[in-house]
């Protein structure tokens, strides 16, 4: 590994645009369970009834009391050494003027609270929740303490502001997201199954745009032949050593 992390930083060195794009994997270490491993939450729970539109009508205490539970996990959740060193990579990099993006599939803060600045969340955030009518959005914290679920003023059910199975993901987020997979030199994937589109789409349109692309996994993706650094490994063990790496080579 430790050739294949000081190669990668050689490739990092006169790079302009470097991205990361997160998933669950990199939140394992900070105790938030992912969701296709074998103790993931699809093998507890329906994905269809808890991570979908219909589901949300359907039940909408049942679903709601399972988002409020999960955000009270995420606020207490500390980013680990992976999300750490990502944010430390972006204060590096962009001290020497380099362009650095985190885009993340999770939607746990976690990446902001270890001070990273430029994260896209293309799944929106366990932070957050919205009026499906008027659109009025609100801080978790302001909704989950009354009864569930939790109703505008205006009347409309309000729902957690994050993207369920078969919802188009956030204009805006995505965009960025498309623009960074089109612009970028070196394209980092960590903690991703790589299996949920179109998120999981960024990674071949960066590599088709001439990016470097590097997975950092514990286990082998739909991904890894398709790239040109395998950092088998775990993200809060990985990254803090690419980090190692880079800040001797710049
Ligand atoms: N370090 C690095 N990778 C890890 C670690 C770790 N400590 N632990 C697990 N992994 C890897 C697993 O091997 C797997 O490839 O993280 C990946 C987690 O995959 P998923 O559970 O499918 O999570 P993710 O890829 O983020 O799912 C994408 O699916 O259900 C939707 O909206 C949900 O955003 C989520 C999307």
């Amino acid at each position: 590994m430790e050739q294949e992390l000081r190669s990668l930083a050689e490739k990092i060195k006169p790079s302009k645009v470097i991205v990361v794009l997160t998933g669950a994997g990199a939140s394992k270490e900070s105790g938030i369970p992912t969701f296709r491993d074998k103790d993931g939450l699809w093998s507890q729970y329906d994905m269809e009834r808890f991570a979908s539109l219909d589901g949300l009508l359907a039940d909408p205490r049942r679903v709601w009391e399972w988002y409020r539970d999960r955000y009270l996990e995420a606020k207490r959740a500390q980013p680990n050494p992976g999300h750490k060193a990502l944010a430390e990579i972006e204060a590096l990099l962009r001290n020497r003027g380099k362009d650095f993006a985190i885009i993340t599939q999770n939607i746990d803060g976690l990446h902001q609270k270890a001070g990273s600045e430029n994260v896209i969340e293309i799944h929106g955030s366990l932070y957050r929740a919205k009026c499906m009518e008027c659109g009025k959005t609100y801080a978790m914290d302001d909704v989950i303490n009354g009864s569930l679920p939790p109703y505008c003023e205006c009347g409309g059910l309000i729902r957690p502001d994050v993207v369920f199975f078969g919802e188009p993901l956030p204009e805006r987020e995505m965009e960025m997201a498309i623009y960074y997979a089109q612009n970028a030199d070196v394209f980092i994937t960590a903690g991703t199954s790589a299996v949920v589109y179109p998120a999981a789409s960024l990674p071949y349109i960066a590599k088709d745009a001439g990016a470097v692309l590097v997975e950092v996994n514990v286990e082998d993706t739909p991904l890894t032949p398709l790239c040109d650094f395998v950092l088998r490994g775990r993200f809060g063990e990985v990254l803090p050593r690419l980090y190692d790496e880079i800040k001797n080579s710049i």
